[in-house]
């Protein structure tokens, strides 16, 4: 396992390219199971998240070839195979976007039930839900759910659960509907870039969705879809990312590649902050940051509100802010394993349910911490940036989940960022 040590108080400056999305990716990847012919996908970033899918489709049937360019082409070759087993559901819950193309183009589809998340509980029962209205039949037996459908039938569909839509959900039903006889309408299904991305692509192929942006998507069935070429759309959680980058280290970085429409609720929450964010004429985002931080309150939503996949990597720019913020999350309202690792830093964090009162300190200390997710791994090598002294941030495999090294891009503004076998990280 790798570490990161990070020699804090580098002042972050020049350009980086945002990579294409790791959330929109995955689907995109799962979607070629419901084509005929081959789907090549451009800007997928290179992500142990992304190889994993890639091992998955191919005993799926699906040969998947990663070019050096950040290509990926897919082709079914073999429909046999329709199980998505425990060992790799395990690894990576996104596995669960199989489910929905296997049952659609093969009839079947058997897929082992997500276990625990170190984000909190994280349910599949809206994915079922959606599959069972459209005609399939659903069995647990022994941790995998069996689904069957010798062919879809169109109908309507209501994905809201108690905490707002589900993104991979919306994606699963979606892809599913595709396949179908008829029509099929889904109501407060999610309206995240990842999901229109999604929808643009399988109708390049041949599908008839409309909608898609909104909470509701209606799609026509058709009997085919035809594999196409597709960009994948920037990641919008990494560029917000290297924003509060640039905004905790006092920086001035111009992202290229960075979709800022994608953003709209986190550059509302970081100008209340302080920080400068704008568009350049070539289209890129600068963003610089003033010495002094305002304190904000902030909630995570479903899109367009602010993305929980921030909420992390915000805390720790509140932890400087001038007084008291106040965070609370309304899409996971366990996910704050980095509050603990942040206070070993300094940070002033008390958790009062799903919300989290920050009290701003004037510096963050450097210290050991542990990665324990990969939003809260990202938050941690944040403060690392800022922290006076050396951060080693263990167990950096899962930040290699969702981020194309980071240190390098980091690396590359600015930062001193060392990525070391954890057995040396004490010589350092
Ligand atoms: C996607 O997960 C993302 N993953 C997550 O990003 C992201 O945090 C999440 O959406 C929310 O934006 C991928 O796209 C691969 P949900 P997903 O179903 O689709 C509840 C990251 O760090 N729910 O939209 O699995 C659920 O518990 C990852 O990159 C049900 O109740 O999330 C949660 O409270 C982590 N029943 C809420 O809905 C269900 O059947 C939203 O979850 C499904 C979800």
């Amino acid at each position: 396992m790798d570490c990161f040590v990070i020699s804090g108080g580098k002042r972050l400056k020049g350009t980086v390219a945002i990579s294409g999305s790791k959330n929109a990716a995955l689907p995109l990847m799962a979607a070629s199971i419901l084509t005929e012919g081959e789907t090549v996908l451009k800007g997928v970033p290179d992500l142990t998240d992304i190889r994993s899918l890639s091992y998955l489709l191919e005993k799926l049937g699906v040969r998947v070839f990663h070019s050096d360019n950040g290509n990926i082409s897919l082709k079914v070759e073999d429909e046999m195979n329709c199980h998505a087993e425990y060992e790799l559901v395990r690894q990576m819950r996104a596995s669960v976007c199989v489910m929905g193309p296997l049952l659609a183009k093969r009839g079947r589809a058997q897929v082992s039930l997500p276990g625990g998340c170190n984000i909190g509980y994280r349910p599949i029962n809206l994915h079922l839900q959606g599959l069972e209205a459209l005609g399939a039949t659903v069995e647990l037996v022994g941790g995998d759910i069996h689904l069957k459908a010798k062919r879809l039938k169109g109908a309507e569909i209501f994905l809201g659960g108690p905490f707002g839509s589900t993104v991979l959900g919306t994606a699963n039903i979606m892809m599913a509907a595709c396949l179908a006889d008829g029509t099929s309408v889904i109501e407060c299904a999610a309206c995240e870039p990842e999901v229109v991305d999604l929808a643009n692509y399988l109708n390049a192929c041949g599908a008839r969705i409309t909608g898609h942006g909104t909470p509701r998507i209606t799609i026509e069935g058709v009997s085919e879809l035809k594999g196409v070429e597709h960009t994948v759309i920037p990641d919008r959680i990494e560029a917000g990312t290297i924003l509060v980058a640039a905004a905790i280290t006092n920086g001035d970085v111009r992202l290229s590649n960075c979709r800022l429409d994608h953003l709209l609720a986190v550059v509302d929450r970081l100008k209340a902050i302080g920080v400068h964010v704008e568009r350049t004429t070539d289209g890129s985002v600068q963003v610089s940051s003033a010495r002094r931080l305002e304190p904000v309150e902030m909630t995570t939503q479903p899109y367009p509100g602010f993305p929980t996949d921030l909420q992390a990597q915000m805390m720790a720019l509140l932890c400087l802010a001038d007084g008291n913020s106040i965070i609370t999350e309304k899409i996971y309202p366990d996910r704050f394993v980095h509050v603990a690792e942040l206070n070993r830093m300094g940070a002033i964090l008390r958790k009062e349910g799903p919300t989290v009162i920050v009290e701003g300190v004037k510096q963050l200390i450097g210290a050991p911490v542990m990665a324990s997710d990969l939003r809260a791994s990202a938050a941690l090598v944040l403060a690392g940036l800022v922290a006076k002294g050396k951060t080693t941030v263990s167990r950096v495999y899962h930040i290699d989940r969702g981020y194309d090294r980071i240190e390098l891009r980091l690396n590359a503004l600015g930062a001193d960022i060392k990525r070391l076998p954890e057995k040396y990280a004490d010589h350092q």
